[in-house]
């Protein structure tokens, strides 16, 4: 992870972002979905082309935002609290990820800006409370665009010029109903494991929607791998676009549109390893473990999954493999129709691991109270979340 140095915010601005966060944190989605509104008011093609519309029907996106600056304005005010590096490190690559340029900062700012006005009132939004707000969003934009910039020379592409248009050399379907597709013909040189890809998909009403895939494969094979898995519907909720999409339509020879891999989990071993997963979050941890069987075999691995069931289990038999595989790693199962829900209490973990986890939101924050109660340091657990981060306030 990248550690970045922050600017200090001036004493008096300092005073006055101290003074009015509590009131801006008490209207934040009030100011979030007002900046939304306004902004795809403005900007139709960004709702239409950039982000994803599924996490803003469902607000997870909007809380996201906004959480993100208040949280890294609280660090600005009090500088002896932990440095955002973790936050900052997240939102720069999936902003890279999704070809996000310096250019676009500025409607982020004029329409947040707005946004706060609107649900503050002009008597409590003084020149004062906007210029110091504005520096605090300048602080993170400037921080945020230096970072993208940075991920942007390392992968040899120019800013924001990440989409490649690819062959799909291979198409698996896992028993688990599970798409795999391999994309051939890249021309960038290697991934990590761990990293994921945006995939662009045109839906039939010709929106060019987004979404990130982990990578499958060992880093340095030829193509790249992920593995898609259709989201069914589910009571008030729709079935899934774009995973729906590409499991009715992607065949072996059809040209996709992918980036350059993006993603921040750190590189596993030599220090013992824990993987932990649920449901499809399965995917970067098979990364890690087709890594380490090429480059680290000799690391202590212990993987953890939890799943519905045995039926539902991306990647099951590859799981299998691998572990079998690698001379030091052991494998356990939770399905939650037989054996019930993973329990961390049942498991003992390596003294100095290094853990992994990844699933939904509900699962991730479970099991990162369960290490935190087990005494592992928050520096030893790297969390890998498929939907946006809205624990980010914790
Ligand atoms: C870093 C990262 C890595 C990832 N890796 C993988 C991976 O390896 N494999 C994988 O399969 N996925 C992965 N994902 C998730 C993936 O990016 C997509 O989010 C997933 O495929 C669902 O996309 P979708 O377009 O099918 O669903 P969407 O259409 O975006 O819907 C998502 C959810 O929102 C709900 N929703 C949509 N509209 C509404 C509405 N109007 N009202 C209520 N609810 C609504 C849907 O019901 C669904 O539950 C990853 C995500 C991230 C961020
Ligand atoms: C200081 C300014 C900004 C901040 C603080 C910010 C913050 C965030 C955060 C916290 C996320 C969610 C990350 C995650 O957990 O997955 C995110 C995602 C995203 N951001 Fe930004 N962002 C900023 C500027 C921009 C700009 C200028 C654009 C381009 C117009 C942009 C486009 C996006 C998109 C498209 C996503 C993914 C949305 C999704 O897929 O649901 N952001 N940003």
């Amino acid at each position: 992870m990248t550690v970045i140095d922050t600017v200090e915010l001036e004493p008096a601005h300092a005073e006055i972002v101290k003074a009015t966060l509590p009131l801006v944190g008490a209207h934040i989605d009030e100011i979030t979905a007002e900046f939304y509104r306004r902004m795809f008011g403005n900007h139709p093609e960004l709702l239409r082309n950039l982000f994803n519309r599924g996490n803003q029907a469902q607000g997870a996106q909007q809380r996201a935002l906004a959480a993100s600056i208040a949280t890294f304005a609280t660090h600005l005010v009090d500088p002896e609290l932990p440095h955002p590096a973790q936050l900052l490190s997240r939102i720069a690559h999936k902003h890279t990820s999704l070809g996000v340029t310096a250019e676009q900062y500025p409607i982020v700012h004029e329409n947040l800006f707005a946004a706060i006005v609107a649900v503050l009132g002009a008597e409590t939004v003084t020149a004062e409370v906007a210029e110091a707000w504005d520096r605090v969003y300048w602080i993170m934009a400037d921080t945020l665009i230096n970072m993208e910039r940075g991920l942007y020379s390392a992968a040899g592409v120019s800013d924001g010029d990440v989409f490649r248009r690819l062959r799909v050399a291979d198409r698996v379907d896992d028993p688990s109903g599970t798409v795999l597709l391999t994309v051939a013909g890249a021309d960038w040189p290697h991934f990590v494991a761990g990293q994921y890809v945006s995939v662009g998909v045109t839906l039939p009403d010709g929106a060019r929607q987004l979404r990130q895939y982990s990578l499958v494969n060992a880093p340095g094979a030829d193509g790249l791998t992920f593995a898609v898995k259709p989201v069914d519907a589910d009571g008030d909720h729709p079935a899934g676009e774009v995973s729906n999409w590409i499991r009715a339509n992607v065949a072996v020879g059809d040209l996709l549109d992918v980036t350059v891999p993006f993603g921040d989990l750190p590189t596993p071993g030599p220090a013992p390893v824990v993987l932990i997963s649920a449901g499809i979050g399965i995917t970067p941890m098979i990364g890690m473990l087709e890594y380490l069987l090429a480059q680290a075999p000799d690391t202590d691995v212990q993987v953890l999954h939890a799943d519905r069931s045995a039926a539902g289990h991306p990647l099951r038999e590859r799981q299998r493999e691998l572990v079998d595989a690698l001379p030091s790693a052991t494998l356990d199962v939770w399905y939650e129709d037989t054996t019930g829900l993973l329990n961390l209490d049942e498991v003992t973990l390596p003294a100095d691991a290094e853990v992994y986890l990844c699933g939904g939101n509900g699962f991730v924050q479970a099991v990162r109270r369960q290490l935190t109660s087990r005494g592992i340091p928050a520096a030893r657990v790297h969390c890998e979340l498929f939907g946006p981060n809205d624990w980010l306030l914790d």
